[in-house]
C-alpha cells in the first residue's frame, strides 16, 4: 500500500484551517469575496475554509492540471475553462499545494485579464522548493519538505484523495518520493 505515514493529522488540519479562516475573515470583512477553488485537489480545504470563514462568498471552481504521476510538467491545462465574473471583485484563489508555482502563476495571469479588484492566494501546503515561477501565497496552512504527499484532497493519479489526513506517498517497495518538482 503506497499510503505512508501521516505527515499532518486530520485534527491538526482542522485547527490550522480554522485559524486561516479567521485570518481571511479579518482581512476581508465585511466585503463579499469571490472564492475560486482549484479542483480537484482543494476540495476538502475549500469546503472547510468556506464553512469556517464568516464572510459572504461566491464560489467558483476551475479544473487545472499540471502533474503527471509525481512530476510537475511545468505546463498547465484547463485555463480555457475559467468561468465566473471577476471584474471589480475581490478574489481569493484556493489551492491544495504550492510546488513549482506553475499552476498559480498561469492562473494569476489569466485572472488579471478579467480585471479583478484584488487577488489573494490561499494554499493548504507549500513545499520547500526553489519555485520555477515567482508566486507567493498570502495564506499558507503548512510548509512541508520537498516530498510527494497524498490525502485530504491530494492525489496520486486520481487516487487517495479521500484520506482524512495528509500522508507521505511511498511507491511499492520504495521509500517516500523526493524532489518531485525539479
Ligand atoms: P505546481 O504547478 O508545480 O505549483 O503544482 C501545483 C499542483 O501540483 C497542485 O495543485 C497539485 O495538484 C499538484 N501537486 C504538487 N505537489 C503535489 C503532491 O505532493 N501531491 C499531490 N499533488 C501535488
Ligand atoms: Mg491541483
Amino acid at each position: 500500500m503506497p499510503v505512508g505515514q501521516i505527515l499532518i493529522s486530520s485534527r491538526t488540519l482542522r485547527q490550522r484551517i480554522k485559524e486561516l479562516a479567521r485570518e481571511i475573515t479579518k482581512d476581508h470583512q465585511p466585503e463579499e469575496l469571490v472564492v475560486l477553488g482549484l479542483m480537484n485537489g482543494s476540495i476538502f480545504f475549500l469546503s472547510d475554509l468556506l464553512r469556517w470563514m464568516n464572510l459572504p462568498t461566491i464560489l467558483e471552481t476551475c479544473r487545472l492540471r499540471s502533474y503527471r504521476g509525481t512530476t510537475s510538467t511545468g505546463r498547465v491545462w484547463g485555463l480555457d475553462q475559467l468561468q465566473g465574473d471577476f471584474e471589480g471583485r475581490r478574489v481569493l484563489v484556493v489551492d491544495d499545494i504550492l510546488d513549482s508555482g506553475a499552476t498559480l502563476n498561469a492562473l494569476r495571469d489569466a485572472l488579471a485579464q478579467r480585471k479583478p479588484r484584488s487577488v489573494k492566494i490561499a494554499v493548504l501546503l507549500s513545499k520547500r522548493v526553489a519555485r520555477k515561477a515567482d508566486v507567493k501565497a498570502d495564506y499558507v496552512g503548512f510548509e512541508i519538505p520537498n516530498t510527494f504527499v497524498i490525502g485530504y484532497g491530494l492525489d496520486y493519479e486520481g487516487k487517495y484523495r479521500y484520506l482524512p489526513s495528509i500522508h507521505l506517498f511511498e511507491p511499492e517497495g520504495e521509500g517516500p518520493v523526493r524532489g518531485c518538482a525539479s
